[in-house]
């Protein structure tokens, strides 16, 4: 009998849609729906194993081999760097890793310029490439704030629909990388199931196309 293929999800409204798309093509765990605080179900006909686990966390996961695979934003992973294979953009969870600020903040050389952000990697690398000195504020939420009370020019952040920005007088300055769930795999477990993770793909890319949802077809296996 085939082994269980373990499968790391981020808790929340990303990961259920996730969970929709593997149900979707034949990855089903029923008792997943159930209201209850289990943080494991597993499907004993299909041989799949769900963990729902804070969504920083499933690189590690999948990383350390405790998950197969997992689905994760690519603002997660350009972040923690992790040593995983990326096999498919699920096109969902779109939006943009942006540099934010009041309208007309100037981002020169001139200065060090203040930077708050929950991805102090992605904000020094952007700058970095821009030859902009800068100083990180590391924050865990709500970035927004940092502008405003003037303790950070300007803030580096997801923009989804914009409305957080704009409610705040905000705007975007600079888009720095397109953002989307991304389906991973542990590296060793990936040679043992290339062929169902691969299957996995395929069905998933073909659903994904069917919605006509996100982003272009970047779907590739990149390893
Ligand atoms: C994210 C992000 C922005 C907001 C962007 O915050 O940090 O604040 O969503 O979405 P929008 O462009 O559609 O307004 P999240 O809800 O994850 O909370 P956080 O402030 O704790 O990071």
């Amino acid at each position: 009998m085939a082994e269980y293929l373990n499968i790391a999800l981020p808790k929340g409204r990303l990961g259920e849609r996730a969970y929709a798309m593997l149900d979707g093509i034949g990855f089903g765990c029923p008792s997943i729906l159930e209201q209850n605080r289990k943080l494991i179900f597993e499907n004993t006909e299909n041989r799949v194993r769900y963990f729902w686990v804070k969504p920083s966390d499933v690189a590690v996961y999948v990383e350390r081999g405790a998950a197969d695979v997992g689905i994760v934003g690519k603002d997660i992973l350009l972040e923690q760097n992790a040593e995983v294979y990326e096999l498919l953009d699920l096109g969902i969870g779109v939006c943009r890793m942006a540099v934010a600020g009041f309208r007309g903040t100037r981002i020169s050389t001139d200065r060090t310029l203040r930077v708050a952000t929950k991805y102090p990697n992605i904000a020094r690398e952007y700058f970095r490439s821009q030859s902009i000195e800068i100083e990180i504020i590391q924050l865990h939420g709500s970035i927004e704030i940092a502008p405003i009370l003037h303790m950070s020019d300007v803030i580096v952040d997801i923009v989804e629909t914009g409305t957080t920005l704009r409610e705040n007088n905000l705007e975007p300055l600079e888009t720095i990388v397109p953002i989307s769930a991304r389906l991973i795999a542990n590296k060793a477990s990936y040679q043992f199931n290339r062929e169902r993770m691969l299957e996995m793909c395929r069905r998933m890319d073909a659903l994904r196309n069917e919605r006509k949802e996100g982003v272009g077809r970047d779907s590739t296996v990149s390893i």
